[in-house]
């Protein structure tokens, strides 16, 4: 079976925000455990997502969509790399509480840059011009 990559993509960017909103829900209320599975789910689910979109950028000139092109790659690199800070955070809050407002912080950062990646994201396939593949 094959999954259409429009539908891949709209799936697993759902799974991705809806984790993520439990990821938030689980850290404010202190449940660890249930945090770092999500956490772990959540990454898993941001995969499939990319993998999905490289699928469907395939099916757009992504070109034609002008500057907002190079803007959602940029942002869409920013926002994947940036989940590196609340992992390291995440990791240094474990071994001392200390750290839990900065741990807040850059999990709030990797959630915006997350959030402008996907009305960029939007806005390019909206932009693009599809390519006619052969039947
Ligand atoms: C996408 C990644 C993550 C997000 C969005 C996130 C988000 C949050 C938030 C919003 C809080 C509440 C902070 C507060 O109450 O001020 C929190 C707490 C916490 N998080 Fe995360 N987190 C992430 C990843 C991780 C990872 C990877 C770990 C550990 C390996 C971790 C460990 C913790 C710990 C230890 C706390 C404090 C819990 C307590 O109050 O006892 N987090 N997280």
């Amino acid at each position: 079976m094959t999954i259409d990559a429009k539908l891949g993509l709209a799936l697993f960017l759902f799974l991705t925000v809806a984790t993520l909103v439990l990821v938030v829900i689980t850290g404010l209320k202190a449940r660890l455990r249930s945090h770092i599975t999500l956490v772990v789910t959540a990454l898993v689910f941001l995969g499939c997502a990319i993998y999905f979109a490289v699928q469907v950028g395939h099916l757009y000139d992504l070109k034609s969509a002008g500057v907002i092109t190079p803007i959602h790659l940029t942002v869409a690199k920013l926002a994947t790399a940036a989940y590196l800070l609340p992992l390291i955070s995440g990791l240094m809050t474990l071994r001392d509480r200390k750290h839990k407002p900065l741990h807040f912080k850059l999990a709030v950062v990797a959630l915006i840059l997350t959030a402008i990646a996907a009305v960029t994201g939007t806005l390019m396939l909206w932009m693009a011009r599809p390519l006619s593949l052969p039947l």
